[in-house]
C-alpha cells in the first residue's frame, strides 16, 4: 500500500514573512499525523527561513527548480548541493512552466534529474500535455516522450527516489481539473510505462501525484483513484486551510 504524498508548490509568490507563517500553520495543522506525507517548495530565497520553521515537524522541504552542475560559473543558477545544504529533501523538475515559459526540454531536465539524485535529492518529476495535445489525442504519446527523455540513463534503483507528478497543463491555474478518470487513465499510462522500462517493483512502488486545480473539493475524488498517489498543489497550497484540507482528503 502506497501513502499518500501531498506537496505544495508555492511558485512566485509569498515574502519572508507570509512564507514563514503559512509553513507555521502547516506544521500546526498536520501536528503528527503519520498517514500522508506532506511537503512544500516555497520560492528559492525563502528556503531556509521555511526549513526553520519545519524543524522537527513531519512537513518536509522541497525546492522548485535546480541546475545540474553542483558548483561552477553559472550566474543565477542554484545548485542540487545547496538545495542539500539549506536542508531541502526534494527538488520539483520538469514543471510545464519551465517546459512551456522557459523552454526546458526534456534532454535539459533529464542532466537535472541526473544531478539532484546524486547530490542527494529527492524529485519530483512533472509530465502532463497541453490542451491542443489532448484534443489531438496524443496525450499518451507526449507523456510516453516525456518520460522517456527525461528519465534516460536511470536505473529501476533510481525510481524508489523518484515521484511522478502528471499536471496536465490545460488544468494547472485554470480552475478545470482533470476528471478522476482522465487522472487515472493518464495515471495507470504512466505507471505501465514504468512496469515497461524498470520493472514491476518499481511500478508499483512508484508515487505517482496529481496536480492541476486541486481544491479542498475535488481532492477526495482524485485521490480515490487507484493510481493517484496524492497531489501536487499550485494555488490552493498558499492558503493554509485549503491546503490542510486537500492533505485531509489524501487520509480519507
Ligand atoms: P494549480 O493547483 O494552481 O492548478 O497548480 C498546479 C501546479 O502547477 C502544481 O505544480
Amino acid at each position: 500500500m502506497r501513502k499518500k504524498f501531498v506537496a505544495g508548490n508555492w511558485k512566485m509568490f509569498t515574502t519572508s514573512a507570509t512564507a514563514r507563517q503559512l509553513a507555521a500553520a502547516v506544521v500546526r495543522g498536520l501536528g503528527d499525523e503519520q498517514g500522508v506525507a506532506v511537503a512544500i517548495c516555497p520560492p528559492f530565497p525563502y528556503l531556509s527561513i521555511v526549513a526553520e520553521t519545519l524543524q522537527g515537524s513531519r512537513v518536509v522541504l522541497g525546492a522548485q527548480n535546480c541546475y545540474h552542475e553542483q558548483e561552477g560559473a553559472f550566474t543565477g543558477e542554484v545548485s542540487p548541493a545547496m538545495l542539500v545544504d539549506v536542508g531541502c529533501r526534494y527538488v520539483i523538475l520538469g514543471h510545464s512552466e519551465r517546459r512551456h515559459k522557459l523552454g526546458e526540454t526534456d534532454a535539459f531536465i533529464n542532466r537535472k534529474v541526473h544531478a539532484a539524485l546524486a547530490a542527494g535529492l529527492d524529485v519530483i518529476l512533472c509530465l502532463g500535455e497541453t490542451l491542443e495535445e489532448r484534443q489531438a489525442h496524443r496525450t499518451e504519446a507526449v507523456l510516453e516522450a516525456q518520460l522517456m527523455g527525461s528519465l534516460a540513463g536511470l536505473e529501476a534503483a533510481a525510481l524508489r527516489r523518484m515521484v511522478l507528478a502528471y499536471e496536465p497543463v490545460w488544468a494547472i491555474g485554470t480552475g478545470q481539473n482533470a476528471t478522476p478518470q482522465q487522472a487515472q487513465q493518464a495515471h495507470a499510462f504512466i505507471r505501465g510505462h514504468i512496469r515497461q522500462h524498470f520493472g514491476a517493483e518499481a511500478a508499483s512502488a512508484l508515487l505517482i501525484q496529481y496536480g492541476g486545480s486541486v481544491k479542498p473539493d475535488n481532492a477526495a475524488s482524485l485521490f480515490h483513484q487507484a493510481d493517484v498517489d496524492g497531489g501536487l498543489i499550485g494555488g490552493a497550497s498558499l492558503n493554509a486551510d485549503h491546503f490542510l484540507a486537500i492533505v485531509r482528503a489524501a487520509l480519507a
